[in-house]
């Protein structure tokens, strides 16, 4: 079979390598072989490479969080799977070109499903939709303000507050970002370079007639996270869910001490493990039912065969992409 693998910690496109592997063994009882169709490249999949993922694995190690593939072969005893279904992959090491899974590790797609949008299920609508509801109780006509809102994760958690009445402030860093959020339902979307936290603030109170805003995500961190902080009503919740800039979060003390702003993180990972599995496979099914539907999106740039996979990892690594970067092996 047909591998991502990387070797050692470093550069991703230096560090990943397509290698032969023997083929798994038939899928035993319980088990199915899976197909893979479509993996992306996703931000956790470059730091994973360069090692600065909350996971380190062991090395040589295979990379990828996210899939979809089609049942080649059935193990004894699977009911409710069949061989050409395709299918949402749950596990991780994704970027293989065939893999046997416990079957409850695959989550059937219902048929005409856009396959490139469900390859994306797993990570970003996830994540947006457990930040929406699962940090503070947010109703319909509350407000949120978030940073790099034109990533996947940014556009879900637009289409997603959306959904609820939940109103977005929207910060991205350039000009060309904006309509495409306005399009997708944004409420406010601003551009702002993160170095000028009181600036963003005003900009955010004559953009919402200075409505309280609760809550607050960053993905970006360094001085991006005190212009969020400055935007805050007192009291105020900023989940920090992602390391773009590379900086430390940075947040005046001021924000912190006299206004009762609290800074905390978030991880899909931890948040998977404190619902439990039947609580994420009810999310799951919820989110594979909007996509079907068209009612949530995300965009792709470009598509590159596993031949190809240095050139994919360059292009995803490059910033002023307008959507994901998918592997198809
Ligand atoms: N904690 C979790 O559980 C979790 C789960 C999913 C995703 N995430 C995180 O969410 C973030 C977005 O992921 P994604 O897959 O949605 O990303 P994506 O679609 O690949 O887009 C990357 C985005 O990051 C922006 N960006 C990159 N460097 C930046 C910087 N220095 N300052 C401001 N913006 C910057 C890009 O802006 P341009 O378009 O201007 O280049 C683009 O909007 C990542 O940090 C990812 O690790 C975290």
């Amino acid at each position: 079979m047909k591998v991502i693998e990387f070797a050692a910690f470093g550069r991703p496109a230096e560090m990943a390598r397509l290698v032969e592997r023997p083929d798994p063994p038939p899928p035993g009882p319980g088990e199915v072989l899976v197909e893979t169709l479509l993996a992306t490249i996703n931000p956790a999949d470059l730091l994973t490479i360069e090692g600065r993922y909350g996971v380190r694995p062991r090395l040589p190690a295979i990379p990828g969080a996210e899939a979809v593939g089609r049942i080649g072969a059935l193990g004894e005893g699977v009911a409710g799977l069949a061989v050409g279904d395709a299918v949402l992959i749950l596990s991780g090491a994704t970027w293989r070109d065939r893999t046997v899974l416990k079957a409850g590790a695959v989550v059937r797609l219902p048929p005409g499903i856009d396959l490139e949008q469900a390859a994306m299920i797993k990570a970003n609508p996830a994540t947006a939709a457990a930040m929406i509801t699962g940090i503070l109780p947010l109703a319909g006509g509350d407000w949120l303000i978030q940073n790099a809102a034109n990533s996947a994760a940014g556009r879900f958690v637009v289409q997603l507050s959306r959904r609820r009445g939940i109103r977005t402030v929207n910060v991205v860093r350039r000009l060309e970002a904006v309509a495409d959020l306005q399009r997708l339902g944004a409420d406010v979307v601003l551009v702002d370079d993160g170095r000028d936290a009181a600036r963003l603030a005003r900009d955010v109170v004559a953009a919402t007639g200075g409505a309280p805003i609760r809550l607050a995500l960053d993905a970006v961190g360094g001085g991006a996270t005190d212009g969020l902080a400055a935007s805050l009503a007192d009291g105020g919740v900023i989940a920090n869910y992602g390391l773009l800039s590379g900086a430390p979060c940075q947040v005046d003390p001021f924000h912190l001490v006299f206004r009762g702003i609290r800074l905390q993180g978030f991880w899909l990972a931890q948040y998977a493990k404190a619902q439990g599995a039947p609580a994420m496979q009810a999310l799951f099914a919820e989110l594979i039912e909007l996509v079907a539907r068209g009612e949530i999106r995300a965009e792709v740039e470009a598509r590159y065969p596993f031949a190809r996979i240095a050139e994919a990892l360059d292009h995803a690594a490059r910033p002023g992409r307008s959507g994901k970067i998918l592997l198809t092996p």
